[in-house]
């Protein structure tokens, strides 16, 4: 690593707290003016670093540059993520991620964008990605994963989400089947988990789950105005992305531990925010009113409709009706 990234790994260790430039030179093993000119060139890269002659340097807690080094402090098991990669602009952090799957990267390799000029949804939607103030990251992950199992993934993702959240903003979720993670009735996050199958064995050759947070994101476009929510709506407090991925990233390791056993599926459950509702199924082509029953081991959603028969879906959407 270079004196530069190691010195922001470390001002990102100690985000808002002072640090003497001796204090740094010694526990880097090098000079005070090594210190102060990669501060320097910190600085002109865009970070916010105050300096005062008794107290030394402070990173600021207005500082949202997303780097591996910035993320890197915040993640519990670096060896589970071997890789981060931060993009400053592309089409989709699904697609890089899938390249590298493909190519056979390595699990748990982590691609970051401040910018998607083609975000995805599910359903061919589009996920609004502006520059600077979304979460916009996907995760490649070779998992022993029967096909039967697949649709857990994403529901294990939304609980993960949920739980960093929680953790880092101290703000309470819930989940709208099957992959929307929702904050008092507006979407905050959506996720699109792709994978490629190996038709041999039916099990999946490699997984990329992509997730998309808004975390300070002000200006939405007409049509989502009403019906999507940022974190910076909920919460004062001054959490950095590389703070919230970081989380995200720690609970994803820990909840994949809990993919076999389902043991996540009654926190999925009790977040749920349509369980009990009257909702819409929609179709391509039409719309079939019911009720929201239960979700099952599968992480399918059991409706009942308006005729009194039952299903078990295991796609589409599904659309909240209004009381
Ligand atoms: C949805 O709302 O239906 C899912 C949205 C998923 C958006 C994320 S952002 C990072 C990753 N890259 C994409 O193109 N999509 C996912």
């Amino acid at each position: 690593m270079k004196t530069k990234d190691k010195i922001l790994a470390l001002l990102e260790k100690h985000r808002g707290e002072p640090l003497s430039g001796n204090e740094i030179a010694e526990s880097l093993g090098i000079s005070r003016t090594a210190v102060w000119k990669a501060v320097k060139s910190l600085r002109e890269e865009g970070y916010t670093v105050s300096a005062a002659s008794n107290r030394g340097y402070t990173f600021e807690n207005q500082n949202d540059m997303l780097s591996p080094q910035s993320i890197y402090p915040y993640v519990a098991d670096r060896e589970f993520y071997p890789e981060i990669h931060v993009i400053k602009i592309t089409d989709s952090t699904n697609n890089d991620a899938k390249k590298h799957g493909a190519q056979g990267g390595r699990s748990g390799s982590v691609w970051i964008a401040e910018e998607q000029t083609a975000g995805k949804g599910r359903m061919g939607k589009q996920f609004h990605s502006p520059p600077g103030s979304g979460i916009y990251m996907s995760v490649l992950f070779r998992l022993n994963v029967d096909i039967a199992d697949s649709l857990l993934i994403t529901s294990a993702v939304a609980v993960a989400v949920c739980r960093a959240v929680q953790k880092v903003c101290g703000v309470s979720s819930q989940i709208k089947w099957v992959n929307d993670v929702y904050i008092e009735g507006k979407k905050l996050c959506g996720i699109l988990t792709e994978a490629s199958l190996n038709y041999e064995t039916q099990m999946l050759d490699y997984v990329v789950t992509g997730i998309g947070i808004n975390m300070k994101t002000s200006a939405f476009p007409e049509d989502l105005k009403e019906i999507v929510t940022s974190i910076s709506e909920h919460t004062t407090a001054n959490v950095s992305r590389s703070q919230l991925i970081g989380e995200v990233l720690n609970q994803l390791q820990l909840i994949q531990a809990d993919l076999t056993t389902k043991g996540f599926l009654s926190e999925y459950k009790a977040r749920s925010c349509i369980l009990g509702e009257k909702i819409n199924v929609i179709t391509p082509s039409e719309s079939f009113p019911a009720t929201a029953i239960d979700i099952n081991d599968f992480g399918h959603l059991i409706v009942e409709y308006e005729n009194g028969k039952t299903k078990a879906l295991n796609s589409g959407e599904i659309s909240i009706r209004k009381r």
